[in-house]
């Protein structure tokens, strides 16, 4: 199709046609190419017309060339004396030219206009690939490619995605699909989406995959399985990315024939070295182990009264002598614990710190909870500073709206690595603390929980491609503003005409707060349905444990609503620097946003806004849905611009957000209603259903479901 597409836009601008025909199904994410037109072209092909590298077998030299052909409607000559000049920071071709390149370490780059040329030279072949790819990104979004002179090195070293994949290829949180992992047919058959995958990824600096689920299969770490995973890691490597698994804590037993998995047995401790050398023996640049243990029924070292400390270091060791890192997971919380869920992370990982090897980082998801539509800040940030804490973000959009809402996730990631933990002083933010600058650690990562699938948009939907690439982005800099990346994206997703870019943007700015106020405003939390989270069930109560339920979050009552976290409360607050428990710890200096988090507040009480809290609530949620059908507008006054098929999806897609805005809204009403008995505030329409009806919605095969 690609290539048909090509060969007739090549034809029609041969013959002066001025409207290629190109298949938009979104496959091509963010990386078109479509030809360029005007003065767009002209700058191009005198700029960047013809190619020039050490090595012309690099997948740089590929990258660009295949890139620079699509945008120049031709094939781009490789040659001496070609107007772009590639190489690495050591090639005698770059060291001629006598630039400071020093301090760019591997994944870092510059571009350069040296005259009528341009120097793309990286810290390594990874780096000039990062460095092809930005090029390109100008080039593409029709921006100057005069004067250039762009340094950039990343900020975080690990850039990870997490896929939540099971080896049968259902995935969890999945709303794009299967698995693109073709397990049955790997290491033989290498669907040539892996390389699409890896240019898509290198293409934003993302340097890494952790191919299975946290909730992981000890298979993966059979001979056979490791075969197809290191079939994988070779497709990858060219790209910069390394493969890493999720390990079963239990994979001795389940495995490796041994009685248990007690990590103090040295039996148990040789089996994981063992491991380690097959494992290395197959894929030499094996990134590590991430590891979710003692949560959620997985196993863990508490299972033999050993620390998460001591679980992690023996897997530590084991990896050390390969170079390899463990990522451990903080996301625990226990049934046996009564304790505040908010609160039990914290109080297990803090007297760890310092406990841990080198070569641990720990995993921390941003907020305290699960990935909700808003949540402060994890308090384990600035709280354990012996030990690099690595953040964990949710890019599949699980309590979210999955992948028919338009929620651009940026601003929610921005909040939260902007955040000031106050530890130890006032501007230690979050990001500072993950990138292992405030506590000058050697290993930095973050990672995000993948949103691709088989699906051919690969995310689900074609606006959700705009969370992968942005969360890249800022992996790579936490310090680019959300609107600059939602820019860069529109831009190279929908072409760079502000006609188009502009009110694409007005649409995803405001979506994350958009989500907020319809779902779970003024910081509600954790109110959609049992196991799939999907739509609202505030009602919901009983199962298996107290901390699945909505009324465990929401504790609504006649009198209030909200989860009394202060000091006469659970005391969660205490576990931020004194001068955010402080602010929190009283409704007048609690962030609105955050209000019901930390307070339960009487339902007729004044806040600052002027409205009492039950009017607050209705307000907000009648903002969110304004903003969906604001968006949709937009959307409609788009058509005709953007192609026809990406159009029609997002319409479908943005109609089914927005009725499904209103039945947060009305479910949520109605059961409020329920409790506190009140009447509407002047203007509201009453929910069009009864609450049995609401509650009497089931959705069985709803996507995603943990299993
Ligand atoms: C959430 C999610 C689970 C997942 C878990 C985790 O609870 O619903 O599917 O396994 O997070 O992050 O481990």
């Amino acid at each position: 199709m690609h290539m048909l597409g090509r060969l007739l836009a090549s034809l029609m601008l041969a013959v002066g046609l001025a409207v290629p025909v190109f298949a938009e199904d979104g496959y091509d994410l963010w990386l078109r190419f479509r030809p360029l037109t005007g003065a767009a072209l002209a700058q191009t092909e005198t700029r960047l017309g013809s190619i020039d590298a050490a090595d012309a077998g690099d997948v740089a030299v590929a990258e660009l060339s295949r890139g620079l052909s699509g945008l120049l409607g031709k094939t781009v000559p490789v040659a001496t004396g070609g107007k772009v000049l590639l190489g690495t920071a050591n090639d005698p071709a770059i060291t001629a030219l006598g630039l400071d390149l020093r301090g760019l370490g591997p994944d870092g780059y510059v571009i350069r206009s040296i005259g009528d040329r341009t120097l793309v030279a990286g810290g390594s072949r990874t780096g000039l690939l990062y460095g092809v790819f930005h090029l390109l990104r100008l080039a593409q979004e029709t921006a100057p490619l005069t004067a250039l002179t762009v340094r950039e090195v990343p900020k975080i070293d690990r850039r990870i995605l997490n896929h939540w994949d099971n080896l049968d290829r259902y995935v969890e949180r999945g709303y794009a699909g299967h698995s693109i992992w073709d397990w049955h047919k790997l290491p033989d058959w290498q669907d040539p989406r892996y390389k699409d995958y890896a240019r898509a990824n290198a293409s934003i600096g993302i340097n890494g995959t952790v191919l299975n689920n946290v909730n992981a299969n000890a298979t993966i770490l059979t001979r056979p399985y490791l075969e197809k995973v290191a079939a994988l890691a070779d497709v990858f490597r060219p790209y910069g990315i390394r493969v890493y698994l999720t390990a079963r804590f239990s994979a001795p037993k389940e495995i490796g024939g041994l009685a248990h998995a007690d990590p103090a047995d040295p039996a148990v401790a040789a089996w994981w070295k063992e491991k380690a050398d097959e494992i290395y023996a197959l894929i030499p640049d094996f990134g590590g182990f991430l590891v979710k243990a003692n949560s959620e029924g997985q196993p863990g070292p508490q299972d033999y009264g050993r620390s998460h400390a001591d679980g992690a270091n023996m897997l530590a060791d084991a990896l050390a002598p390969h170079g390899g890192i463990i990522m451990w997971r903080a996301f625990v919380y226990s049934h046996e614990t009564p304790d505040d869920r908010a609160k039990q992370a914290y109080t297990e990982f803090v007297p760890l710190d310092g406990q841990f090897r080198d070569n641990v980082l720990v995993q921390v998801k941003n907020g305290a909870i699960d990935f909700q539509p808003r949540e402060p800040f994890h308090p384990l940030f600035g709280a354990m500073p012996k030990t690099p804490l690595m953040m964990e973000f949710q890019i599949t959009k699980e309590y979210l709206g999955f992948a028919t809402h338009l929620v651009y996730l940026a601003p929610m990631w921005k909040e939260v690595l902007d955040a000031d933990t106050f530890r130890p002083k006032q501007g230690s933010t979050v990001a500072k603390v993950v990138d292992g600058s405030l506590d000058g650690h050697k290993l930095s990562a973050m990672a995000g929980v993948a949103n691709i699938g088989s699906d051919r948009t690969w995310s689900g939907s074609h606006f959700d491609q705009a969370n992968w690439y942005a969360y890249g982005r800022l992996a790579w800099d936490h310090g680019l503003s959300s609107e600059a990346i939602a820019q860069e994206w529109a831009a190279a997703t929908f072409g760079p005409d502000p006609a188009i870019v502009d009110p694409i943007l007005s649409m995803m700015l405001p979506s994350h707060q958009a989500v907020v106020d319809y779902m779970t405003p003024i910081g509600l939390h954790h109110l959609m349905g049992r196991g799939h989270h999907y739509g609202p069930a505030p009602w919901l109560t009983g199962g298996p444990r107290a901390d699945w339920t909505s009324v465990y979050y929401h504790r609504a009552t006649k009198d209030g609503i909200g989860f009394d976290r202060t000091r006469r409360g659970t005391g969660a607050v205490d576990q931020y620097a004194k001068v955010w428990a402080d602010r929190f710890d009283k409704v007048k200096t609690t962030p609105p946003d955050f209000l019901l988090w930390f307070h339960h507040v009487g339902w007729q009480q004044p806040l600052a806004s002027g409205r009492t809290l039950w009017a607050e609530l209705l307000y907000r949620y009648g903002r969110g849905i304004q903003t969906v059908a604001s968006m949709r507008r937009t959307w409609e006054g788009l058509r005709g611009k953007v192609d026809e098929d990406r159009w029609q999806q997002t319409a479908a897609f943005l109609s089914i957000q927005q009725k499904e805005a209103q039945w947060w809204r009305d479910a949520s009403v109605a059961y409020w209603q329920s409790i506190n008995g009140l009447p509407l505030p002047p203007g509201e329409k009453p929910p069009p259903q009864t609450l049995e009806h609401y509650k009497s919605l089931s959705f069985p095969f709803a996507p995603g479901d943990g299993k």
